[in-house]
């Protein structure tokens, strides 16, 4: 998505050769013009696909899921990463390690949100190891639905998430690649 990439390239910041900082339009403060495209280009390239639901986790990945969910006339999920006061004990959950953070957290999606009859769509707002991701894909397994594709809007390509998705089997659709984020410049793959 050549607005996506253009944006990264003015507002992003290369904080070293891992991490990329878009809190300008994407992870602090959101642009819901550029949120809203995003959207149309994640529904555009399913629309085939039967999604019935799509699945996210907070917080970053509500915004473009929302857009996505909308586009696509579907529910819109996200998985929590705390236990909420009103979530039933018998909630689906799964374990998931942020390389970024060291940390083992448990992410929370109430159970029946996702049925078994549903085609699920993960959006998420970045793809580095694919922990989330695949956190994710778990819920959806629990449940006992499909997983029928992954949205990615900021793919880094040169960390393991990617192959470790395509190699599970999963369709990944990701708006921008990113093959490198050496000397603080940003290279894109395509
Ligand atoms: P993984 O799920 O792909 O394995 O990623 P990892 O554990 O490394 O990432 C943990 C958190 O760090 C996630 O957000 C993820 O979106 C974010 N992250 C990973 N790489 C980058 C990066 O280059 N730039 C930025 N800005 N974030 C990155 P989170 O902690 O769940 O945060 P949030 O969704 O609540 O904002």
């Amino acid at each position: 998505m050549d607005e996506l990439k253009e944006r990264i390239r003015k507002d992003g910041t290369v904080i070293n050769s891992e991490i990329l900082k878009v809190d300008r339009f994407l992870n602090h403060q959101i642009d819901p013009q550029l949120m809203k495209k995003i959207g149309k280009a994640f529904a555009k390239h399913f629309q085939n696909a039967g999604i019935t639901k799509v699945l996210t986790i907070e917080s970053s990945g509500i915004a473009p899921a929302l857009m996505t969910g909308l586009e696509m006339n579907v529910p819109v999920l996200f998985a929590r990463k705390k236990k909420s006061l009103t979530i039933n004990e018998d909630s689906l959950t799964t374990d998931v390690y942020s390389f970024t953070k060291k940390v083992h957290n448990t992410i929370f999606l109430e159970k029946d949100t996702i049925i078994k009859e549903d085609h699920v769509l993960i959006i998420d707002d970045f793809l580095a190891n694919g922990e989330a991701a695949l956190g994710l894909t778990r819920l959806v397994d629990l449940a006992g639905a499909a997983v029928s594709g992954i949205g990615i809007v900021i793919e880094k390509s040169f960390q393991q998430g990617r192959g470790r998705l395509d190699r599970a089997g999963y369709a990944v659709y990701s708006l921008a690649r990113i093959a490198s984020l050496n000397d603080h410049h940003v290279q894109f793959l395509d």
